[in-house]
């Protein structure tokens, strides 16, 4: 199977991952683990930068004693025009798995349609899975629950705040979307959430989304691809700053949560993000426990 998107699991497969990397994350050193993924090799392709999830993913094979390359895009044929469809059937001849992260999710989709060995999507202009999973664990680990929760999403309808979408609606989580007008969620997302029983709520107001929330998540307002609206982009997103005015507005005991990396002083401040209620090393961290229970799930 591939990992496309966080809605390629049911809420039942999220679950059973989620406890894997929990327990994957209680017992980190134990040498057994060395056997899980041993002999087996993935590719890592990168069409852009990476920090947490090309260490999580080379980290997680190591430690699960596989291996990882990483194959910057650039670097491969690729690059110079060999098409996605031989890219993908020449590396299921050497390889166990492939993880991508793309500019366009039609080429990670591409990737799975005709790789013989599953296909993780590392980050999609549409989606983000990996990130989610973390962001679910850490959201587990404080709550002992997701049913339930309200998540407020501050900014940009991006691909985390997709995946966060799609995953709110699996897991019976409460969603609502604070974006400038122009900026809300992909239509055909919100669409899919509607049909797995979500009902996101898309509003402009900031405030009017942390009311009450238990989680408050947020993201740059300049995504990888997004780099020549900069300007436009932070004019629009101004009141979009999760800071310590905006997070008094949701529960006393809310978590903050950032997929990294973060642009300090603009959706996030130094206070909130260094504050009592931020979990984003947590989170962080957790993309390394969460990716070895899918490397295990897809690649034994
Ligand atoms: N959160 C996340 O995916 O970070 P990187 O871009 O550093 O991989
Ligand atoms: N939305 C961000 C996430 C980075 C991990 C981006 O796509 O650049």
């Amino acid at each position: 199977m591939n990992l496309i998107s966080i809605a390629d699991l049911s809420a039942e497969e999220i679950s059973l991952v989620l406890d894997r990397a929990d327990e994957l994350k209680a017992r980190r050193n134990d040498p057994k683990s060395r056997s899980i993924l041993a002999g087996k090799s993935l590719a890592t392709i990168f069409e852009k930068p990476s920090t947490r999830t090309r260490v999580s993913l080379e980290v997680a094979m190591t430690d699960l004693g596989g291996h990882a390359l990483y194959l910057s895009s650039k670097d491969l044929q690729l690059g110079r025009g060999e098409t996605i469809v031989d890219t993908a059937r020449v590396l299921s001849r050497f390889v166990h798995g492939i993880a991508a992260r793309v500019y366009h999710h039609s080429t990670v989709e591409e990737l799975g349609r005709y790789a013989a060995v599953p296909v993780i999507n590392s980050l999609s202009d549409v989606e983000h899975p990996c990130q989610i999973l973390a962001d679910l664990m850490t959201m587990r680990e404080r709550f002992s629950r997701l049913e339930g929760l309200k998540v407020a999403w501050v900014g940009d309808g991006n691909n985390v705040c997709n995946s966060t979408i799609l995953a709110a609606a699996l897991m019976g989580m409460e969603m609502v979307v604070a974006s400038p007008p122009g900026y809300g969620p992909n239509r055909k997302i919100l669409d899919q959430a509607d049909r797995l029983g979500g009902g996101t709520v898309v509003v402009t107001d900031p405030v009017k989304a942390v009311r009450g929330a238990d989680v408050v998540e947020t993201d740059t307002w300049v995504s990888m691809g997004d780099e020549a609206e900069t300007a436009k982009r932070t004019a629009a997103f101004g009141r979009y700053q999760v800071n310590a005015g905006l997070l008094r507005h949701a529960k006393s005991d809310a978590i903050v949560l950032h997929c990294l990396p973060a642009h300090r002083g603009q959706e996030i401040t130094d206070e909130v993000m260094d504050g009592p209620q931020s979990l984003i090393l947590d989170q962080s961290e957790n993309r390394l426990h969460s990716v070895k229970a899918v490397l295990e799930k897809l690649m034994v």
